[in-house]
């Protein structure tokens, strides 16, 4: 009894002190700022909430390879730091990895000065629900994308 009278005045306290921001994201779960979810091309990341223009959104994370072990491996996730080293971002822990290729997109990759790291920025205002695209360049666009068809939602648009 005496333990959760405590508590109580803890709480009550909290209310009333700087704590309230702190205790509130204990008990409640927040809600994620992205979310996977199925889009035109597969898998997608979607804002669950707005985002202003040139804010740093997610990074593409992975293992840093070599093109010669890039080329070996293959697959959807390499991303192309350099003509020597790419970002294979298989892992699912790379949430990055859903991000879609857009031919109007609403976010674009930058590389940190070592060209090491690849960070995705808003190019623009982004509203909740709206899916996170980036473009993925000549090469990729060219040789995995347009084979198959681009299902953006801009050339959905523009062939419907
Ligand atoms: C990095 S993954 C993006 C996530 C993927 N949709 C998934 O479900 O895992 C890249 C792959 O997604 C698909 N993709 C991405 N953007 C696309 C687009 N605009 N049109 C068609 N396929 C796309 C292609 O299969 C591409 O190789
Ligand atoms: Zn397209």
């Amino acid at each position: 009894m005496y333990i959760l009278t405590g508590f109580i005045i803890k709480i009550l306290t909290a209310v009333q002190t700087k704590e309230f921001v702190i205790l509130p994201s204990i008990i409640m779960k927040k809600k994620e700022k992205l979310a996977v979810k199925r889009s035109s091309a597969g898998l997608g990341l979607f804002a669950n909430q707005a985002i202003k223009k040139k804010t740093r959104v997610i990074e593409y994370l992975g293992e840093i390879i070599s093109e010669e072990e890039a080329n070996r491996r293959g697959g959807k996730y390499l991303f192309e730091l350099n003509d020597k080293k790419t970002i294979d971002g298989k892992d699912r822990s790379n949430v990055a990895r859903y991000i879609n290729h857009s031919c109007k997109p609403n976010c674009y990759p930058e590389l940190n000065s070592t060209e090491t790291r690849v960070f995705i920025f808003t190019k623009k205002d982004i509203e909740a629900g709206e899916e996170i695209t980036y473009d993925y360049g000549k090469t990729y666009f060219n040789d995995i994308i347009k084979p198959h068809g681009c299902k953006c939602s801009a050339c959905l648009e523009k062939y419907k």
